[in-house]
């Protein structure tokens, strides 16, 4: 069953775009609630992927997705709101006494398979002039796992300072989310288009964060929030909203993934008490 999906608003949202109110919580409050090592451990990676996205967007620059003043409007806010997630999550983990330090790899200097990806990209977009349905589709898949990801955070750790922050985020994602739906819905109709981007996904989709954070945290973070019976349901859950997009009825997303790094990883449930 398909449930139409309202339209974007784009003006509304921009209208709307706001930084995450730093003054707006009980920074104070933070050490008064245990939080287990495992949340911190998976703030770390979370913190360190919002504050990723100047460099996702660089790489998205080099693409047609630029040349769409509709993307490049949306993209200008997203990169402003996802810049105060990595902050805010930052003051969080400080005020937790765990605060970030400097980063091993300065962001900029990304990893050859890294760069490497993103010259591969713009040429393909040069060659497609599709290629923004990729782009689109990726965004609501990783905007989607993201929200979801902080919601099961939420459900795991029950800190309520971090509920609270993590709530406003999950408003901000959600509407992320919306954004590259709708847009990946309307650029999917067209079969071929659809074919190839989900050839496309289907060979290198992976969880986002993926080759910026070693694999072993990315493990560890899925294994924490999804690796239990309503984790496992999210996961299902996301993969069965990207399904409803044309072209994506079967695809095999994060569920699959678990299945393939997770599952079969032999590691220690870390939320086993
Ligand atoms: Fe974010
Ligand atoms: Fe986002």
């Amino acid at each position: 069953m398909t449930r139409p999906m309202p339209e974007f608003d784009l003006d509304a949202y921009v209208g709307r775009s706001r930084a995450v109110d730093l003054s707006a919580f009980a920074w104070d409050d933070v050490p008064r609630y245990p939080l287990a090592p495992e949340a911190i451990r998976t703030l770390r990676y979370m913190q360190d992927i919002e504050s990723h996205t100047i460099i996702y967007l660089r790489a998205l620059l080099a693409t047609r997705a630029v040349d769409d003043p509709e993307v490049a409007t949306f993209l200008a806010c997203w990169l402003y709101e996802e810049t105060f997630h990595g902050l805010a999550l930052a003051r969080f983990l400080e005020a937790a006494g765990q605060p970030i330090g400097t980063r091993p790899r300065p962001r900029g200097q990304e990893p050859w398979a890294k760069r490497i990806e993103a010259a591969a990209t713009a040429m393909v977009s040069k060659a497609w002039p599709d290629f923004c349905a990729v782009h689109m589709t990726w965004g609501a898949i990783n905007e989607l796992t993201t929200l979801t990801g902080y919601r099961r955070l939420v459900a795991v750790t029950n800190h309520p300072v971090l509920t609270d922050l993590l709530e406003t985020i999950v408003l901000d994602e959600s509407r992320h989310f919306f954004f590259y739906y709708r847009q990946a819905e309307m650029r999917l109709r067209r079969p071929t288009v659809a074919r190839v981007a989900r050839l496309i996904v289907d060979r290198f989709w992976a969880p986002v964060g993926s080759g910026v954070q070693p694999d072993d945290e990315l493990v560890f973070l899925s294994r924490y929030l999804f690796d239990d019976e309503d984790g496992r349901a999210a996961a299902r859950k996301v993969d069965d909203t990207i399904r409803r997009l044309p072209g994506f009825a079967t695809a095999q997303l994060l569920d699959a993934w678990m299945n393939r790094h997770v599952r079969n990883g032999g590691r220690h449930g870390y939320r086993d008490n």
